[in-house]
């Protein structure tokens, strides 16, 4: 065993945690939309084909936001085939997925779901093969009230009031040799600039997201972000990140870090926003959407161009396990730590494709794994995040160098003093003493100590064995005055939380 500190003070409040941070992501892409969340005729669907037991789980996963249609497939997607009658809308390729894409399902039927899944829609534009007009096309179809040739075209669509969409992305990233359309960092700016003051004239409500690099190893990163926002800085508000972590090149202990790493990288775009803030004498300070963030064994794919043409084939349904769960956790306490900056989170993506939710045609939905610390995490970080500093041991990872072996978050209700601390011990072989002083704030009772991992770390849900993993309460803690000490196992995600004192009581 061996020993960690942190102090947890309600006086150091990063930010309030935003709510899109628990934000997910449906792509036209594999069994996402057709057999994820949409699926006529199976026995939980409704009378449209959305499918309520996905329903039903995406509430209690507690996603607060979802971003549509891509991902890869925005980039050479016509939003006007997906609207109007289905049986007039026509049947396309997907160049992204070498899929074909039938158009049953579309910006109506989205916003139909979004609705009864209570989250708020994220728009994505095609920057791709499209640009200004047609962008500015959808804005008008979407958020217009009525009275012009788009707008009339929803009424008469059958949707009177206007969908209200809020954020949009300027496409999706567009410096990957993969996307259709793919842009020098100039050029692109150039063109999310444009949109982007074109899309305002519409709705000058909007908040618009400029694409950054895919990942942080793309050999562009950081020049791709300055040159992007050389052009677009004054017009866009966000600026996006994607990743997608996995154990490379035999290095367990920097995956079990993955966290490190988006830490890492999500810092790396703060200072180049507010490098090229500071050379404009800017006031503005950009914020991050990280609008693409996972774990996906990106080396298990065959690639998109071994793909062949079908519909709604099955890709990467990766099924993921107790580590990776725990991985997962921890990645989101790297969110919450940034939540000054990171305002906007998708985790990539909902349903089947690389996500918490599984669904079988005509079976049963499921929790995968990583389901359990996001649905805690986004039911439990709640007010304030608060800024810790654990003093923790380091552990030696070949690609990311020394790493702390103990990570902790946490946040606090100012309204009733509820603590949620988040704590993750990264060591394979041994258990953490974590001592917290929980300055101010003395908490009365832990209410609740939850643990994911610890043993069994390669266990899985599946369709026949749907609740093999499960979080499991724990007593290893003791609270003693303002002292908390939480026993964290071998590879392990917890969660403690306390009941205190309001602020001023
Ligand atoms: O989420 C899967 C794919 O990953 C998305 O389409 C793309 O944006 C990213 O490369």
């Amino acid at each position: 065993m061996f020993t960690c500190t942190a102090t947890i003070d309600p006086d150091f409040v990063i930010a309030p945690v935003p709510r899109r941070l628990f934000g997910s992501f449906v792509e036209h892409m594999g069994r996402a939309v057709y057999g994820g969340i949409f699926e006529p005729g199976h026995p939980e669907a409704d009378a449209d084909g959305i499918r309520l037991d996905v329903v039903k789980l995406t509430r209690e996963l507690g996603v607060t936001a979802v971003r549509y249609p891509g991902g890869n497939f925005v980039s050479s997607y016509r939003w006007e085939d997906g609207v109007g009658p289905v049986a007039e809308r026509p049947t396309r390729l997907d160049l992204a997925w070498r899929s074909i894409e039938t158009n049953a399902f579309g910006l109506n039927e989205f916003m139909n779901w979004a609705r009864q899944a209570d989250v708020e829609p994220i728009m994505a534009v095609n920057l791709g093969t499209r640009g200004v007009e047609d962008a500015c096309n959808l804005l008008e179809y979407a958020n217009f009230p009525g009275g012009t040739r788009w707008s009339d075209l929803r009424v008469a669509h059958g949707v009177r009031e206007p969908h209200a969409v809020k954020m949009w992305c300027l496409g999706n990233e567009m410096d990957g040799p993969w996307q259709v359309g793919h842009k020098t960092a100039t050029e692109y700016g150039r063109l999310a600039a444009v949109t982007g003051e074109a899309m305002r004239r519409i709705d000058p409500g909007i908040e618009l997201v400029a694409c950054g690099s895919s990942n942080d190893r793309m050999p562009t990163f950081g020049s791709w972000e300055a040159q992007v926002l050389d052009e677009a800085y004054d017009v866009v508000d966000y600026i996006s990140l994607h990743a997608y972590f996995e154990e490379r090149d035999g290095d367990r202990t920097g995956f079990l870090a993955s966290a490190h790493a988006m830490d890492q990288f999500i810092d790396g775009v703060v200072a180049t926003c507010d490098h090229i803030g500071a050379k404009r004498r800017s006031r503005r300070k950009l914020k991050l959407s990280f609008d693409e963030w996972n774990l996906w064994y990106e080396s298990r794919f065959a690639g998109q161009e071994n793909l062949s043409w079908a519909r709604a084939p099955r890709l990467i349904e990766d099924e993921y396990t107790v580590e990776d769960a725990v991985v997962l956790g921890n990645l989101l306490m790297s969110l919450l730590r940034h939540s000054d900056r990171v305002t906007t989170a998708c985790l990539a993506q909902l349903v089947n494709v690389i996500a918490p939710i599984r669904s079988e045609s005509d079976s049963v939905a499921w929790r995968q794994t990583i389901f359990f610390p996001f649905a805690l995490t986004a039911r439990h970080a709640r007010g304030d995040v608060l800024r810790v500093e654990p003093v923790a041991p380091t552990l030696h990872s070949r690609t990311l160098g020394d790493v702390p072996a103990v990570d902790v978050a946490a946040t606090r209700d100012p309204e009733t003093g509820e603590l949620s601390v988040f704590a993750v011990n990264r060591d394979e072989t041994q258990p953490a003493a974590l001592r917290l002083r929980l300055a101010g704030a003395g908490a009365a009772t832990v209410a609740e100590h939850l643990v994911l991992g610890g043993a069994d770390l390669l266990a899985t849900n599946s369709e026949q064995v749907p609740d093999r993993v499960v979080p499991r309460s724990s007593t290893g803690h003791q609270l003693d005055g303002d002292r908390l000490t939480v026993e964290l196992p071998p590879v392990s995600w917890s969660l403690i939380r306390t009941t205190g004192r309001p602020a001023g009581a």
